[in-house]
């Protein structure tokens, strides 16, 4: 069965962000001009996913908004002419294109997140994307990579990449086997500790999972920091299935960091079309004593 549907895990309180995030969401934080919101749809679209399913919370409409036909800017921007901006903003949910919001009542976890989303699903594999981690994967999105993966196999993939050892306790992290040319995932804990941790390959947040990932959860009961974590859910699938890990090609950003989130603005500022060469002569004569 071909991944159709993709979850977007949109509840969380973005507290590291505030007071930006008080009233939008941390999802809807622009990197150069564009929401993280819209770079984790693009990179869903771009994997062939019709159906954009999303697990929201208070203080969300906005998401809503952005993906929701905007008649009174279009209007304003047909009869100024500028027919370049209607464009972006018409295209930023192709026709064949469904979203839909389902209300997280309570910040349970992420896995409690993901089944949430059950009733959208309804028994397909699907894909799973944190719109913090910005990845790009260069020719080829991760999600595009992962259900490269998933149409060969027919198992479910998650995306990972090398951490640093003292970073373990951001992750997810898995143990694996090679030895039969792909890389098997054989455990997976939630936020070790350095000195616990099977490897240093985390997971990022990108997963194709198959349907029986949600007749798990419904018994998965509170992990790591007293919420019911999808690592949990999957430690208990790769008993069941095959569970593959993907190490993507690409470059990810940690967006739920301050960091990582001006890392990102910069580096897409250096690729962005119109600003590239204008953002590159600032930074070098940028006065940094100053
Ligand atoms: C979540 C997952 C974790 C994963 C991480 C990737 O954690 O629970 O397993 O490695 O996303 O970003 P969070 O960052 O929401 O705490």
């Amino acid at each position: 069965m071909k991944i159709k549907k993709a979850i977007f895990p949109v509840a969380g309180l973005g507290s590291r962000f505030l007071p930006a995030t008080k009233a939008i969401p941390k999802e809807m934080l622009p990197i150069v001009d564009k929401p993280l919101i819209q770079y984790a749809v693009e990179e869903a679209l771009d994997a062939g996913v019709e159906q954009m399913i999303f697990v929201t919370g208070r203080t969300k409409n906005a998401i809503m908004d952005h993906f929701d036909k905007a008649y009174e800017l279009e209007t304003e921007l047909e009869q100024r002419n500028k027919d370049a901006l209607l464009e972006i903003v018409r295209s930023i949910v192709p026709e064949h294109v469904s979203c839909i919001y389902i209300r997280q009542a309570e910040a349970l976890g992420l896995g409690h997140a993901v089944l949430c989303a059950e009733p959208a699903v309804d028994k397909e594999p699907v894909a799973v994307i944190l719109a913090d981690d910005l990845i790009d994967g260069g020719k080829q999105a991760c999600l595009s990579q992962m259900v490269k993966l998933y149409d060969k196999h027919n198992c479910s993939v998650l995306g990972v990449e090398t951490v640093p050892h003292k970073e373990t306790e951001k992750y997810g992290v898995v143990s694996f086997d090679e030895s039969e040319g792909v890389t098997k995932v054989t455990g997976i804990v939630e936020k070790p500790k350095p000195e616990d941790a099977p490897s240093n390959l985390a997971v990022v947040g990108r997963y194709v999972l198959t349907p029986e990932i949600f007749n798990i959860l419904k018994t998965t009961g509170k992990g790591a920091g007293g919420e019911i974590q999808l690592t949990d859910a999957i430690a208990e699938l790769l008993r069941k299935e095959t569970v593959l890990a993907h190490a993507f090609t690409g470059k990810r950003y940690d967006c739920g960091s301050k960091l990582g989130y001006l890392q990102a603005n910069v580096e897409y500022a250096f690729k962005h079309d119109e600003l590239s060469q204008a953002f590159k002569n600032y930074l070098s004569g940028i006065d940094l004593v100053n």
